[in-house]
């Protein structure tokens, strides 16, 4: 096929030698081939380039499907080389005691609200009974004035319930 396209152009070549340069000719021109490849300059020109193209296709058909196909694959690569040093450290599980000391001292050092005391064993006596589970619950959902995660939804579950471990170790 692309024989054939550079066939179709050397022949479109010579039909235009055949007809242009006699017209030039009898236009009265001097006959020179100076003359001559200055006029055929362009379109040479342009048969030359879209030559070069065709070859350069031909004898790269096959390697330029590889090469695209590598260069998707290349692509996500470098950007994952990039994401990588961009990607946000993940945070550090805080303890029961840090996150007590952060957030649910607040109210628990002071009964505020009516918050049961930290080491007040009466005020968590009929807490205790109900069992752990639902001090669980009652931390990570809200009760009353309790609100849910002790009104920080950052924190994670497994946060809370180690700030109710810390808070119920010592009403034991
Ligand atoms: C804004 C004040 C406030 C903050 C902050 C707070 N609490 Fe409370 N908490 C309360 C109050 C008030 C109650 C009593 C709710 C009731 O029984 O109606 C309570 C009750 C509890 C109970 C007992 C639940 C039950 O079922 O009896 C636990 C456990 C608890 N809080 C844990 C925590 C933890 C853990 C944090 C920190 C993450 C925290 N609280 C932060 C006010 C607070």
């Amino acid at each position: 096929m692309n024989r054939t396209l550079l066939y179709a152009i050397v022949i479109a070549a010579g039909l235009f030698l055949a007809v242009a340069v006699p017209l030039a000719l009898k236009g009265g021109a001097v006959p020179s081939t100076e003359d001559a490849a200055q006029r055929i300059a362009p379109v040479a020109n342009f048969e030359l380039q879209g030559a070069t193209a065709v070859d350069a296709a031909a004898s790269d058909v096959a390697a330029a499907d590889v090469a695209a196909s590598d260069e998707s694959a290349a692509t996500p690569a470098a950007t994952e080389s990039v994401a990588v040093p961009e990607s946000p450290a993940v945070p550090a599980v805080k303890d029961g005691a840090s996150v007590y000391a952060s957030l649910c001292f607040t109210c628990h050092d002071y009964g505020v609200a009516g918050a049961p005391k930290k080491g007040d064993k009466a005020a968590w006596a009929s807490r205790l009974a109900a069992g752990e589970e639902a001090l669980y619950a009652t931390a990570l959902n809200g009760k009353g004035l309790m609100q849910p995660k002790g009104g920080n939804p950052a924190l994670s579950d497994a946060e809370v319930k180690s700030a109710v471990d810390y808070l119920i170790a010592s009403v034991r």
